[in-house]
C-alpha cells in the first residue's frame, strides 16, 4: 500500500497555495504515487491566518507556532513557504528533528545561512530539496535531455533572462521582497536565482561573474497587511513611504567552469513582461530556445539536419517527453505553473521513497546562493567576482 506522509507547511501565502494544490493533485497525476502527501498542519503568523489557510488549502490543523509543529512526532515532512528571513531557522530546527524538508527558493538570505542549513540537513541525514520548480517544466527537462544526449554538442553560450513588470509602478507597495532584512536581496535572490539554477541544471556550475545591479525605485508606500501583494493593488501615492534597500535589476556576464560563457538578466521593472523566463543555448551542433510564457513549446535546431531543412522546429511537450507519462495524454493540452509544482512534489516524494537526494537539493541551493553573492559583490565592485 502507498505510504501516507504527514506534511507541515509553514506559510500559507502564494507558495502555500501552489504547494497545497500539488499535495492534493500529485497522486492524481503520478500513480502509483511514491507516497500520499497528507496535508496535516499549516502554520502562519497568526491563528486567524493559519485557520484561513487550513480551511482554504485543505489541512487538518492550523497553528501559529512553527517551533512546536516541526518537532511533532507525527510530522514526516516540513515544507517552508515563508519569506526568506525564516527559511534557515525553520530548516535547521526541522532537520534536527529528523524531518524531510522542501524549502522554497532562494534557499536563504545569505551564503552563511544557506551553508548552515546544508550542514544541518547533511548531519541529520534527511532528504532535502529547494523549490526551483522551473526545472520541472517538461520543455526545460526536454532541453536537458537533448543536452545530455549530446544533440546540440558542446555548449558554447547560455543566455538567460527573467523579466517581470510587477514592480515597475513606483507606487507599488513595499512588500517584503523590497526589504533586505527579510528578502536578503532583490531581483538577484527573487528571480535571478531561478536563472542561475537553470544555468547550473542545463550547462554546469558558474565559476565567475561580472554584474551591474540597479535600484530604480528607492522608496515605496508602506504595505498594509502581511501577505505580499506583489504590486498588484493597494497603489497609493499618498501613503507613507519607506526605503527600498535591494536591487531592482541585475545584468551580468557569466563564465562557466566548463568553458562556456553566457549572460543573465533579471528585472521586475520591465513593463509588458510578465513571467518572461527565456533560455537560449548554443552548442557546437545546434541550439535550444525556451520561453516560459510559451511553456508547452521547446524550440530546437539541429545543425546535422539536411541543409535545406535547417532551422528551429517547435516541439509541443506531451506524453513522449519528460514527466509525460504522469501529466496529460496529448501534446499541447497546456502545462501550467501548477504542473511544475506537481512534478516537483512527485520528485521530492520519489526521493524520500528511494532514499536518494533529489536535485536541486540544499547543496545545489547553496551553490546558487554563492553565485547570487558573487552577483551582488560584482554589482558593488564592478569587477569579475569568483563564485
Ligand atoms: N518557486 C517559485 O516560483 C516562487 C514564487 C514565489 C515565491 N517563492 C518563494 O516562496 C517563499 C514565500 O513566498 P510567497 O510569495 O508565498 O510569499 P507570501 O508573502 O505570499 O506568503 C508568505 C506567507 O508566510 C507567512 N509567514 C511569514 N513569516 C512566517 C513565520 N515566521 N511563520 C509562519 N508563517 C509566516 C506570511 O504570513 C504569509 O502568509 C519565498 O521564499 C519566495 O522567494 C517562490
Amino acid at each position: 500500500m502507498t505510504r501516507t506522509m504527514n506534511v507541515a507547511m509553514i506559510g500559507g501565502g502564494f507558495m502555500g497555495k501552489a504547494h497545497a494544490m500539488a499535495y492534493a493533485a500529485m497522486p492524481m497525476f503520478f500513480w502509483p504515487a511514491p507516497a500520499i502527501p497528507h496535508r496535516k498542519v499549516v502554520v502562519d503568523v497568526t491563528d486567524g491566518a493559519a485557520e484561513t489557510a487550513r480551511d482554504r488549502f485543505g489541512f487538518d490543523e492550523a497553528s501559529s507556532d512553527w517551533r512546536s509543529v516541526v518537532t511533532r512526532p507525527d510530522i514526516d515532512v516540513v515544507d517552508i513557504c515563508t519569506p526568506n528571513n525564516v527559511h534557515a531557522e525553520i530548516a535547521i530546527a526541522a532537520a534536527r528533528a529528523g524531518k524531510h524538508i522542501i524549502c522554497e527558493k532562494p534557499l536563504a538570505r545569505t551564503v552563511e545561512e544557506a551553508r548552515a542549513m546544508t550542514e544541518a540537513a547533511r548531519a541529520a541525514g534527511i532528504i532535502h530539496m529547494v523549490a526551483f520548480n522551473y526545472r520541472r517544466t517538461p520543455a526545460v527537462a526536454l532541453a536537458k535531455k537533448f543536452i545530455d544526449e549530446g544533440r546540440i554538442g558542446r555548449i558554447l553560450n547560455f543566455r538567460g533572462t527573467y523579466l517581470q513588470d510587477w514592480s515597475a509602478d513606483e507606487n507599488g507597495p513595499l512588500s517584503w521582497r523590497f526589504q533586505k532584512r527579510i528578502a536578503g536581496s532583490g531581483t538577484v535572490g527573487d528571480i535571478g536565482t531561478h536563472v542561475v539554477d537553470l544555468a547550473h541544471y542545463l550547462v554546469g556550475p558558474i565559476a565567475e561573474v561580472i554584474a551591474m545591479t540597479k535600484t530604480y525605485v528607492t522608496t515605496r508606500p508602506i504595505q498594509q497587511g502581511g501577505v505580499d501583494k506583489l504590486g498588484a493593488s493597494e497603489k497609493s501615492a499618498d501613503a507613507e513611504r519607506a526605503p527600498v534597500d535591494v536591487d531592482d535589476e541585475v545584468v551580468s556576464m557569466l563564465r562557466f567552469g566548463n568553458g562556456a560563457i553566457g549572460s543573465l538578466e533579471a528585472t521586475r521593472n520591465a513593463w509588458g513582461r510578465n513571467n518572461f523566463i527565456t533560455l537560449e543555448i548554443h552548442g557546437t551542433k545546434g541550439s535550444i530556445h525556451f520561453n516560459y510564457e510559451r511553456r508547452d513549446e521547446l524550440q530546437v535546431m539541429f545543425a546535422d539536419d539536411p541543409a535545406d531543412a535547417r532551422g528551429f522546429r517547435t516541439i509541443y511537450t506531451g506524453p513522449a517527453h519528460p514527466y509525460g507519462g504522469g501529466l496529460w495524454p496529448i501534446p499541447g493540452l497546456g502545462i501550467g505553473y501548477s504542473e511544475t509544482k506537481i512534478v516537483e512534489c512527485f520528485d521530492f516524494f520519489t526521493a524520500i521513497a528511494t532514499n536518494r537526494q533529489p536535485s536541486p537539493n540544499f547543496d545545489d541551493g547553496l551553490l546558487t546562493e554563492l553565485v547570487a553573492d558573487a552577483l551582488i559583490r560584482s554589482g558593488e565592485t564592478g569587477a569579475w567576482e569568483k563564485v
